[in-house]
């Protein structure tokens, strides 16, 4: 029998919905007392936003900005999470079905194409001291300003005391994001714009825009339907939560668009285009597939219009005219390049809803002269789905750092890296086709790495009730 649709009031605000955010916070604890925390987690749900909460707010947004008021509403979310090691340190462990998520990130460290070392046979990814000890859990924190956000997390701290002396827990690291100034708002550190795809959710997003996927809802929340793991009852309605620290070397990027400059155009202009085609959309969001030679600023800033495409132009299937094979949006989510096959393959169950952040500051006038990062930025990279090994990990390991994939392209255009944030071992190998469209064949060497991890950790973010029970237990 089909699950019955989710109640938006017992599901976590940020895994549906999504946060309406400035600034975000992610503080990332360590359980001491696993005892005193289990007494006092129902007491925090009061605190939690459910989806329900986080959609009001988002009217609320909406009505604010319409009635013609400049001033930011004062709004904010709160969610949490627990790592599997996590769960272990609460007594909870029943197995929830999911071998990324129970290894947990710093095992699949190697397999993501983290870079390393090997000490004494072990590999040691190149991460901060935090993630390579044990994380036990997640507070997300959002909100229209950092005032917002500290308030908030001074009222979870006491009610979970959160304390780095004789608490229920501590803080192990604090990680601060927020929108970038100005023009950039909404986009990352390369300049593009970001969040415009996420897939639809059957029956919570029922007016999806022009080309957007709908997706059951059991490919985001445990227990729903299009979920086919057999999962303990606590499990339902909850999601597992990829995060990832990732670094951005933002005048290095912009450098080797300089250097590798398309010909054809003025240097700068052949930059951008270049830049174009290794995200797949142009810096203001407008699809290559639908703008393959010149920007379009409106169609980019279009929802009813920047998602309408699915790779599906007759040129598209064996050709890089529009968008190369590689390019970060096709890697990430091929559409037609696997539905439009004869039989189809299926891509449901590779959806992720992603709700990350930047972090850091503007490139400073010294970074811009010197073309060197001095400063630390990138995005914090959230995305949610009812089962990592068949989402982030997979888009990451069998699509990003898969070289063939998308398949069945002409033998002389293997497609290559991803771009922006497909991995190789070798770094010598880290190529892309394509990426001139005058000269689809030649593949273009792309530096070892442009997205640098630094860490992360899988979690799990359970349901109102399960947390209100604090696990049934
Ligand atoms: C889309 C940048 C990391 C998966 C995008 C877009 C940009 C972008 C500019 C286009 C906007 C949109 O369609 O919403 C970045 C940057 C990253 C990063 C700068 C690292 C610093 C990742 C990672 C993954 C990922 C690690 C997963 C392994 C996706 C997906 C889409 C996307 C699934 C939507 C594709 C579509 O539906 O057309 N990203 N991204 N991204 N990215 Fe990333």
């Amino acid at each position: 029998t089909t699950p019955p649709p989710a109640d938006l009031k017992n599901v976590q605000g940020d895994i549906i919905v999504g946060f309406s955010k400035r600034t975000e916070s992610s503080i990332f604890f360590q359980i001491d007392n696993a005892e005193g925390f289990r007494k006092q987690l129902p007491l925090l749900v009061p605190k939690i936003t459910t989806a329900a909460q986080a959609a009001d707010d988002k009217d609320a947004i909406k009505k604010h900005k319409r009635a013609g008021h400049k001033d930011l509403l004062k709004i904010s979310g709160l969610n949490i999470a627990f790592s599997q090691s996590g769960l272990n340190k609460l007594g909870v462990t029943d197995d929830i079905g999911d071998a990324a998520f129970k290894q947990g990130q710093l095992a699949n460290a190697q397999g993501l194409g983290d870079k390393g070392s090997t000490i004494g046979g072990k590999f040691e990814p190149n991460w901060i001291p935090a993630f390579k000890n044990a994380v036990h859990g997640v507070i997300v924190i959002s909100g229209d300003c950092q005032s917002t956000v500290d308030e908030r997390l001074a009222d979870a701290a006491r009610i979970l005391k959160l304390s780095a002396h004789n608490g229920n827990c501590h803080e192990v690291l604090r990680l601060d994001g927020s929108a970038r100034p100005g023009d950039e708002k909404g986009h990352e550190h390369f300049g593009f714009l970001d969040g415009i795809s996420n897939p639809a959710i059957e029956k919570i997003d029922t007016k999806p825009f022009p080309g957007q996927k709908t997706i059951r809802q059991g490919i985001v929340l445990l227990g729903r339907n299009g979920d086919p793991t057999k999962r303990p009852s606590w499990a339902l309605d909850g999601s597992f939560l990829a995060f990832r620290y990732l670094f951005q070397l933002v005048p290095e990027f912009d450098d080797f668009l300089m250097h590798n400059s398309i010909p054809g155009l003025t240097p700068k202009e052949g930059a951008e285009f270049l830049g174009a085609r290794m995200v797949g959309r142009w810096k203001s969001g407008a699809p290559l597939d639908l703008a393959p030679l010149k920007d379009d600023p409106e169609l980019g800033r279009d929802p009813q219009r920047n998602n309408n495409f699915q790779y599906s132009f007759p040129e598209d299937i064996q050709t890089q005219d529009r968008c190369p094979f590689a390019a970060h949006v096709r890697k990430t989510n091929p559409r037609f390049d696997l539905e439009g096959l004869n039989p189809p393959i299926s891509t449901e169950s590779r959806h992720i809803v992603r709700r990350g952040i930047p972090f850091g500051p503007e490139l400073s006038r010294q970074e811009k002269q010197q073309k060197t990062t001095l400063q630390g930025r990138g995005l914090l990279f959230k995305c949610y789905q009812s089962d990592i090994t068949k989402g982030f990990q997979f888009i990451q390991e069998a699509w990003a750092n898969a070289p063939n994939f998308p398949p069945f392209k002409p033998a002389d255009q293997v497609p290559g890296f991803d771009p922006i944030v497909g991995q190789a071992a070798d770094p010598t190998s880290r190529t892309m086709s394509g990426a001139d469209p005058k000269a689809a064949t030649t593949n273009l060497q792309l530096p070892t790495e442009w997205v640098v991890s630094k860490g992360g950790e899988y979690f799990f973010s359970p349901s109102i009730p399960t947390l209100k029970s604090a696990f049934g237990r």
